[in-house]
């Protein structure tokens, strides 16, 4: 995403949106906080508010992002006149800034799991996948510490070679390989003894498990996955093509992200039923289950080789958009700065990842508001900088914007729903994302 307007085709413009909103959020993210909170009923708020709130709101990023073609922390102003109002984008800096050092911890992870399964592999070794002991793995704080570096230094490359484009044209295969890899390990995981219990528990909602912090996270759950609040989809509109509909790509990157997490969902959760595991095993759990399920499989170690890349690469595609918008907003789209600022914004969130990486380890014992203090970091931007960000934006399109103005953008293609989209993101919208907002400090 380095020069305006470089996606000719709607197609090239939902690819590369849709790589980056489509990563750790659904795969990861979405199955462990289903365990924490309530499996079918988090399954169902996370639905309702995709739909409802997700849906409206990536539209109107897209629009915001159309409309003022230019950087995050300078489009508020340029489309409002009011320098102050960058802010918002600002905010949404911060975001990526601190979801970049955490998401890394987890990058980290598949990279460490990824060379396991790969000396075992040459190896020719026929160890069970389970000896890959995952509490092991992340008590060891050096471990984690390299595995993350490399998942930075990896992002770090790619931006500074400016060949995301490559990897965007990549994920037109990457992608649907992926898709058929969890599909593969969901009909294994279907397959298990005992598979039943965990397919009601994440298909089914009791009304019981609905908490108000369930439904805190399940939106926060919403914005994660759809990138939303940090700008980093009005990035992504504000390098497209006149010709890109806004409608039918936010519609896509929607149908795809709720795909990809109710498919996590059922690979993990009847294996953990069939194996025993918790399912509020937390931050762990896709790691934890997943290789019982791929010793399970014939070919077993080579498919989850395959798997763990095709893990990585959705990973990479969203943690390049991360750094990408810092460089973007540091170098205000001045490419002569971009090695530069993509060095000092990697060290920075490098340095900034060692706490929530050692709080898995040395630093297990800090706990205060959310938990540790990756759990913090996770808080803070999913719960606290994203509604914030997104608020912002609802804010500055239902009263600062011409309607006509933004009617024009919106488009006029198949999906001609501008009045009920313009009354919820004007009236409804900021009254919900504010409620569940203040809702978290009681
Ligand atoms: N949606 C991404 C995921 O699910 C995470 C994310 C949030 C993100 N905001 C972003 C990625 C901004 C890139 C840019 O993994």
């Amino acid at each position: 995403m380095k020069n305006q307007s470089q996606w000719k085709t709607s197609t090239g413009f939902i690819l590369a949106s849709a790589g980056s909103a489509i990563g750790l959020g659904a795969m990861w993210k979405f199955p462990y906080m289903a365990g924490v909170y309530g499996g079918g009923a988090f399954l169902l708020m996370f639905l309702i508010f995709t739909l409802l709130v997700g849906l409206p709101l990536l539209i109107m990023e897209f629009t915001v992002g159309k409309m003022g073609r230019t950087y995050t922390t300078k489009i508020y102003e340029k489309l409002t006149a009011r320098k102050w109002l960058n802010i918002i984008g600002w905010n949404g800096n911060l975001a990526v800034f601190i979801l970049f050092a955490f998401y890394s911890v987890i990058g980290g992870w598949i990279i460490i799991y990824l060379f396991r399964v790969l000396i075992q592999l040459i190896s020719f070794n026929s160890a069970s996948l389970n000896k890959i002991n995952f509490d092991h793995i992340i008590a060891n704080p050096w471990l984690t510490i390299l595995g993350q570096g490399v998942f930075i230094l990896l992002t770090m490359i790619i931006v500074m070679l400016g060949v995301e484009q490559g990897l965007e044209k990549a994920s037109k295969f990457m992608m649907p390989l992926l898709f058929i890899c969890l599909i593969v390990i969901v009909i294994k995981s279907l397959s298990l003894h005992g598979a039943m219990s965990g397919v009601r528990y994440i298909l089914q909602p009791r009304l019981e498990d609905i908490s108000i912090k369930g439904i805190l996270f399940a939106l926060g759950q919403s914005f994660f996955t759809l990138s939303l609040g940090t700008t980093g989809m009005i990035t992504y509109a504000s390098y497209a093509s006149k010709e890109m509909t806004i409608k039918t790509s936010a519609i896509s990157i929607v149908i795809m992200n709720i795909f990809v997490s109710v498919l996590a969902g059922l690979a993990i959760f009847p294996a953990i039923s069939a194996f025993g595991y918790k399912p509020t095993e937390g931050p762990g759990l896709l790691f934890k289950v997943l290789p019982s399920v791929f010793e399970q499989m014939s070919f077993g170690t080579f498919i989850y080789f395959i798997f763990l890349i095709l893990f990585l690469f959705a990973a990479l595609t969203s943690s390049i958009s991360l750094l990408e918008l810092n460089v973007s907003n540091f170098t205000k789209n001045d490419n002569t700065k971009r090695k530069k600022v993509a060095i000092v914004a990697s060290i920075l969130v490098f340095l900034l990842s060692i706490p929530a990486t050692l709080s898995f380890s040395s630093l297990s014992f800090i706990h205060f508001g959310a938990g540790t203090i990756f759990d913090n970091m996770d808080f803070l931007v999913s719960n606290i900088l994203m509604p914030l960000g997104a608020l912002g934006t609802t804010l500055v399109v239902g009263y600062l914007l011409k309607v006509d103005v933004l009617k024009q953008f919106f488009g006029n293609d198949r999906f001609k729903f501008f009045l009920p989209w313009y009354l919820l993101i004007k009236f409804v919208l900021p009254i919900i994302i504010i409620i569940i907002f203040i809702a978290q400090f009681f």
